[in-house]
């Protein structure tokens, strides 16, 4: 997989290959879909009633416009449905916590949940963070995301960290969860698909 754009076959018949520039409108879609699937309940309605495809679109254009960035988007393509999932992950974004690489946001399409895409898009983003020389990382999800956390266990990820952010003005806790080992933990989930 490496550093390379070129699509590979995954679990599933799912493709996982480096987002361009013209998937942003997919990735919006996705990314806007399963916010309101997920985070009914947990965020506030307004905030979720308020995101706008445009919006998210020109946000994922930028990302993407800029392929010299230090940050990537893997895409999950299913050949009926185009991009059902993305991973988008690069450098730890504090500075203070003792990991190297992050994953800043992962979701698939509720219709393309347990499939084994997101297991397929943290494995397709955790090798490209190691090709680029990050051996640890750590993803954030909402503390109150109690499907998000049971994957994240289940694929490996040990709780480091804790913090509250923002969103519509109102203070969410979110929790970390790290890989201190990217190589090892890469060939166990590897090994637990053999
Ligand atoms: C969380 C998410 C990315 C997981 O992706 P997915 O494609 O549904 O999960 P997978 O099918 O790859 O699951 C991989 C493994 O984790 C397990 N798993 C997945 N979700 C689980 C859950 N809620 N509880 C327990 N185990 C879970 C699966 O059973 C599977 O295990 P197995 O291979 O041993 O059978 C996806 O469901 C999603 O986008 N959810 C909404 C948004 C979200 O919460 N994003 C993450 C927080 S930012």
């Amino acid at each position: 997989m490496g550093d390379s754009p070129g699509a590979v076959v995954g679990v599933n018949a799912a493709i996982y290959r480096d987002a361009t520039v013209e998937d942003a409108p997919a990735i919006a879609r996705v990314n806007i879909d399963t916010w309101r699937t997920t985070y009914r309940g947990i965020m506030p309605d307004a905030a979720l009633d308020a995101l706008s495809y445009a919006h998210s679109q020109a946000n994922w254009c930028r990302v993407l416009q800029n392929p010299q960035g230090r940050s990537f988007v893997k895409v999950a393509v299913d050949e009926q449905n185009g991009v059902v999932g993305f991973a988008a992950a690069g450098p730890e974004r504090t500075g203070k916590l003792d990991f190297e690489g992050e994953i800043y946001a992962l979701y698939v399409r509720q219709s393309a949940q347990r499939a084994g895409l997101g297991r397929g898009l943290v494995m397709a983003a955790a090798t490209k963070l190691l090709s680029r020389g990050y051996e640890s990382m750590v993803i954030w999800v909402l503390r109150d995301n109690q499907s998000g956390r049971a994957f994240y266990e289940h694929v490996g990820g040990l709780q480091v960290a804790e913090r509250e952010i923002a969103i519509a003005e109102v203070m969410l806790p979110e929790i970390g969860y790290g890989w201190r080992d990217l190589a090892s933990a890469l060939r166990q989930q590897v090994a637990h698909h053999d």
